[in-house]
């Protein structure tokens, strides 16, 4: 998504700077283009960009790191209970102090520290929502159910206060949250909420007028609206008819509200909402725009496809104000409370904290695929950490660039102390341009698209469509198979488990495990068949595999003696199944 019009107006020496204002408040000089924050052209010089994230100096001594969540980031009125996740790792980078003793008066004995005290309450009313429960120090995800009898639905949220304390008192945590309880809709809009434990998206099936809700897994392409969608309403059934369950629709800079016709967007936003195909609604072009954004959010959200909203892409590649994306966050919210807003970044480590306070939902966008990582190939420059735009910001030009990313990023949320937001991936599916210079084959398509799973991407939309036959029809295959609720069941259900493996380097195994199943994902990164290496991966602790259940892509494993065999590996294998576990 490295945008066209930072390559073209390139080319025509035109690029607008950022403004003097924002260079002054980052420390740049004036009237310099930066990507990520790096000066880029030949004509300037390298300087600090700022805005890395550094890891921090460790604690030498343990600290407990108490942290309360909402189940789901939105309730609404008519459900009867909600729930509350409550985690208690010993962490060494955030948390209050913890020493492993707790002092009994009655016996006058101490003893380690292992069960936390808990009270769980509303801070506006003081009505207990959790009394006296017990967590295990160490422990995380531990849910507790309760009733919203006590709450008025309202545009607002509740503050929530959790007090924890060993048996003695002596030591003593706190942590707040905050939880919606929502009025329903009554203008006919859909509602999203988002699983802050496992990271799906859910949604009710409007067309049975369920009132269940369903977990979902996006799997779609950023759209190009006026290169193709808007030429036929008919594309949205060919769209959808290959497999794809959402649509990301890229709006048109061209037009002069830089974003639809809304008349003629109206008529496929009709058909959509009948065939309930999501809408994911970008808003690149004109997010720091509030009015318009104000206009664009009244008209769109009460649309039964409405499934979430998009507005900066790649803020941090283009050094957009730091603020903008809470900015705009904040007036979505105030208008439509019911769907998550998302973003895109690009670079590595930019200002990670500003630009994500303005979302829900992360996307990453490292494209790897046969592009010069260290010389730009547009600008004629060195690339590296302080200088230059390679198209893929401090990559290797490797699979593992995407991997690294989503795991970056979850290294980021845990060293800001925050919860950990769901990331999609935005896979490369285009190539052939500016520092791409092919496309990805369908085998590397599908070996990025899982890689992303693998390491926790909660939603797929790749750049972009139309693309490649070959990658549009793998593509539609692999969505069919994420998409059948009983594997978004696993993807969505339950957190993903990495496997160890041996007998061949640069594999990438991924596992979920619901009840007594569990879905493997390998994805082998070498472009080199190994046709006789003898691979195994081994079970988690205690988890002995007692068969496959279900191949759904690629070839099945031998499962002996509680493990996964395989003798040969293909170049750029994937494979997905589902194991009977003991
Ligand atoms: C940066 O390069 C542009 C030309 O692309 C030039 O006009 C400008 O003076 C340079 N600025 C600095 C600070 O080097
Ligand atoms: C505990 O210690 C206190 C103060 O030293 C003492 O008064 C009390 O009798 C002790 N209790 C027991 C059960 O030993
Ligand atoms: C506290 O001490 C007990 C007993 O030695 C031990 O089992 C437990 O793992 C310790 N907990 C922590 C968080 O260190
Ligand atoms: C909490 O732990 C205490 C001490 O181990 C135990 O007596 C009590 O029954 C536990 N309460 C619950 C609700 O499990
Ligand atoms: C806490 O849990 C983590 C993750 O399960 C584990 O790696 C670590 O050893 C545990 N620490 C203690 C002190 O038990
Ligand atoms: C859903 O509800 C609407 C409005 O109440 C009704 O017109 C429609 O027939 C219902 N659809 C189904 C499948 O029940
Ligand atoms: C917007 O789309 C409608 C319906 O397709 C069309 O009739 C109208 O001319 C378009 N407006 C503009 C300004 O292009
Ligand atoms: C956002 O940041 C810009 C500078 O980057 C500043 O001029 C503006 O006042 C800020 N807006 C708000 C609402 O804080
Ligand atoms: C990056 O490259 C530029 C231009 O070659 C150079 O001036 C700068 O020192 C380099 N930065 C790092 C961190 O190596
Ligand atoms: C690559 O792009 C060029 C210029 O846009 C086009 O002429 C050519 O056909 C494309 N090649 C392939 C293999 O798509
Ligand atoms: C699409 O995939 C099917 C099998 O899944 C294959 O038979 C067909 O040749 C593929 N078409 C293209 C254009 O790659
Ligand atoms: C493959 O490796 C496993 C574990 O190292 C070993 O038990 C097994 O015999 C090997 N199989 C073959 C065909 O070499």
């Amino acid at each position: 998504m490295l945008k066209l019009s930072l390559v073209a107006s390139a080319l025509a020496g035109a690029v607008a700077a950022i403004s003097n204002e924002l260079a002054a408040e980052l420390g740049y000089p004036a009237g310099v283009d930066v990507w990520c924050g790096k000066a880029y052209r030949a004509s300037n010089a390298s300087f600090e960009p700022g805005g890395w994230l550094e890891t921090p100096v460790l604690s030498t001594t343990p600290l407990l790191d108490l942290s309360i969540q909402p189940r789901m980031n939105l309730y609404l009125d008519g459900e009867d209970y909600a729930s509350l996740i409550v985690n208690a790792p010993i962490s060494y980078m955030n948390g209050k102090s913890f020493v492993n003793s707790t002092f009994n008066k009655q016996d006058n004995l101490t003893s380690p520290f292992t069960i936390l005290f808990v009270d769980i309450q509303t801070s506006e009313t003081g009505v207990d929502l959790v009394s006296h429960a017990n967590v295990t120090i160490n422990s995380t995800a531990n849910e507790f159910v309760f009733s919203l009898a006590s709450f008025t639905p309202r545009l607002e949220p509740y503050e929530i206060v959790i007090t924890g304390a060993a048996g003695d008192g002596a030591q003593f945590y706190t942590a707040t949250t905050e939880l919606y309880y929502l009025p329903k809709r009554t203008d006919g809009g859909s509602v999203t909420k988002v699983d802050n434990l496992y990271g799906g998206l859910l949604v009710q099936d409007y067309l049975t007028n369920s009132t269940e809700w369903t977990s979902i897994f996006p799997y779609t392409y950023y759209v190009s609206w006026d290169g193709w969608l808007d030429l036929s309403t008919d594309n949205l059934k060919v769209f959808k008819d290959q497999g794809f369950n959402i649509i990301h629709i890229v709006p048109n800079e061209a037009l002069p509200n830089e974003a639809f016709n809304f008349t003629q967007l109206d008529s496929f936003l009709d058909i959509m909402d009948e065939m309930e195909l999501w809408l994911m609604f970008d808003m690149r072009w004109t997010y720091t725009n509030t009015s318009w954004v104000e206009q664009q959010v009244q008209m769109v959200n009460a649309r039964k496809s409405m499934l979430l909203w998009y507005t900066g892409d790649e803020p941090d590649g283009h050094v957009d104000p730091l603020n903008a994306t809470k900015i705009t966050y904040d007036l979505i919210k105030s208008i439509d409370p019911y769907h998550p807003v998302s973003i895109c970044l690009n670079c590595l480590n930019y200002y990670f904290e500003e630009y994500t306070s303005g979302a829900d939902i992360i996307m990453s966008d490292p494209y790897p695929i046969s592009v010069n990582t260290s010389w730009s190939t547009q600008y004629d420059t060195a690339c590296n950490t302080t200088y230059g735009c390679c198209g893929c910001d401090d990559c290797d030009g490797t699979f593992e660039d995407v991997s690294n990313r989503l795991d970056l990023y979850t290294e980021y949320q845990e060293i800001l102390g925050l919860a950990q937001k769901p990331q999609w991936g935005v896979p490369q599916a285009f190539g052939n341009e500016t520092f791409w210079s092919r496309y990805p084959t369908p085998e590397e398509e599908i070996v990025m698209n899982m890689l992303f799973i693998n390491h926790g991407a909660k939603g797929i939309a790749m750049w972009d469509y139309p693309t490649e036959a070959g990658i549009a029809n793998t593509t539609g295959a692999l969505s069919r198979v994420l998409t059948k609720p009983a594997i978004t069941s696993f993807l969505l259900g339950s957190f993903v488990q990495a496997l160890p493996v041996a007998g061949e380097e640069r594999i990438d195994v991924a596992s979920w495990t619901v009840g007594s199943q569990m879905l493997v994902s390998v994805v082998s990164k070498d472009y080199v068949p190994a046709p006789s290496a003898n691979v195994t991966i081994a079970m988690p602790a205690g988890v002995k595999a007692t068969g496959l259940s279900e191949l759904l892509w690629g070839s099945g494993w031998v499962v002996a003696g509680g493990m996964l065999y395989k003798t040969g590996v293909e170049a750029l294998e994937v494979d997905m199944f589902v194991l009977d576990l003991a």
